[in-house]
């Protein structure tokens, strides 16, 4: 039996030991690192299917769910007051409605020159100061964490602190080092809370804590969320998009010369990369799906790495191929948990990337792909320190 999940070989390809997981097969029981036997989904209809399915919690403290998340990311998981990711609805939805309209496309449009300014001061900076430069310091990680700084009110003179402490959560050296890093930075987020900037925070406490539909409690674990989801998963997105545009001349020119098509190149950006490769959660009814079924307090487990590499939903799936229509892709998850700030996400994708090539024309790696640092498998895929020349 496959055991699930595999440390990736290369910073854009799903991990070469799930072979087995590409047979067409859409399901299957497999053992899990901890020991633990869950459902492994890779069939891209079944996935949106259960994603979809009221029968299935994102409650982490659920019977049987599959915790094979790093222990500072499992204390935030299971308190009393987790965000609403790991809740289901209506709770989640409760938290969901407060904060949606910060995310729609025509506020992202109005945001777009703020992100603007942020990328071309970035840039800025960075040919002042190299080559060479670390790309994941010089623009990959500032970029999000000052725009997200900018939306929640969150001083971003505090950046290295809650960088550090986001790394350490999905990384600490031991659990104790993951769990008190997370610790830490709710402590500094209710600290921020209770006298907060202007921003997103300040005007939760006013319109939401202030009305009695969110406790204090419950807006430092949601800033947390927006904090946290809001920097590390855009900035790996910002890194491994570099890579793999470096790795491939001709998609590079095209995207280069494109600028029409950057929306859709960045659709394939995010399929070919899923830096979430797995969405977890447990069945709390039996569900009957692709001739099996999964019954109540049974672990699932989403390989959206392999889903979006599934053969009956992209054609020639491995082929890394701006020009096809990706949108189908399940990079930002399915279903009422998808990512609440992919209307963000895009635009800071769809501005930094092309700038960036723009503006820094000679831009290449300066180490191999093979030597770089790959970040561990069960946090957002990426790579630790990104060395590039011009
Ligand atoms: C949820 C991916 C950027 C905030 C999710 C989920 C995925 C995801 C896969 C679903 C998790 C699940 O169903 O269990 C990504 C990727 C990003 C990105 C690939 C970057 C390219 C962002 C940004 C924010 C954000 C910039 C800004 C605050 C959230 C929140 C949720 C979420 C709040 C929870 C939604 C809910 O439970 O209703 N994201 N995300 N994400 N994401 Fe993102």
């Amino acid at each position: 039996m496959i055991t699930y999940p595999q440390q990736r070989t290369c910073p854009y390809h799903p991990s070469p030991g799930y072979g087995e997981l590409r047979d067409g097969t859409p399901l299957r029981k497999v053992q899990l690192v901890n020991g633990q036997e869950a459902w492994v989904v890779s069939g891209h209809e079944q996935a949106r299917a259960l994603l979809a399915d009221p029968r299935v919690s994102a409650d982490r403290t659920n019977t049987g769910f599959p915790m094979i998340v790093p222990a500072g990311v499992a204390a935030i998981q299971t308190a009393p007051n987790r965000p609403f990711l790991v809740r289901d609805d209506p709770e989640h939805n409760r938290f969901r409605r407060m904060l949606i309209s910060e995310f729609t496309v025509r506020r992202l449009r109005q945001l777009r020159p703020e992100i603007d300014r942020i990328v071309h001061d970035r840039i800025d900076a960075m040919l002042a100061a190299g080559p060479p430069a670390d790309l994941v310091t010089a623009f990959s990680l500032p970029v999000p964490s000052l725009v997200i700084c900018r939306m929640l009110g969150v001083p971003y003179a505090d950046h290295e602190f809650f960088e550090k402490a986001t790394s350490g959560i999905l990384r600490g050296r031991t659990p104790q080092e993951s769990t008190k890093a997370g610790a830490d930075l709710l402590e500094y987020l209710t600290a921020l809370a209770a006298d907060p900037p202007p921003g997103l925070i300040a005007r939760l406490k006013r319109e939401r804590v202030g009305t009695g539909q969110m406790s204090l409690d419950e807006l430092a674990f949601t800033a947390l969320l927006l904090l946290g989801a809001g920097h590390e998963t855009t900035a790996s997105m910002i890194t491994l998009s570099v890579i793999a545009l470096l790795e491939h001349p001709e998609q590079l020119a095209a995207f280069r010369t494109g600028h029409d098509a950057v929306p859709a190149s960045v659709e394939e950006l995010l399929r070919y990369l899923t830096i979430v490769e797995s969405i977890l959660r447990v069945a709390v009814g039996d569900i009957e799906i692709a001739g099996e079924v999964i019954k109540a307090g049974e672990g699932i487990v989403i390989a959206t790495g392999v889903v979006n590499r599934a053969e009956d939903a992209f054609d020639e799936p491995d082929r890394f191929d701006l020009g096809r229509s990706a949108v189908h892709h399940v990079a930002f998850g399915y279903g009422v948990h998808q990512c609440l700030g992919q209307n963000l996400a895009r635009t800071e994708l769809q501005v930094a990337l092309p700038a960036l090539f723009d503006r820094v024309p000679g831009l290449r790696l300066a180490a191999p792909v093979g030597e770089l640092e790959l970040r561990p498998i069960m946090t957002i895929q990426g790579v630790n320190a990104l060395p590039v020349t011009w």
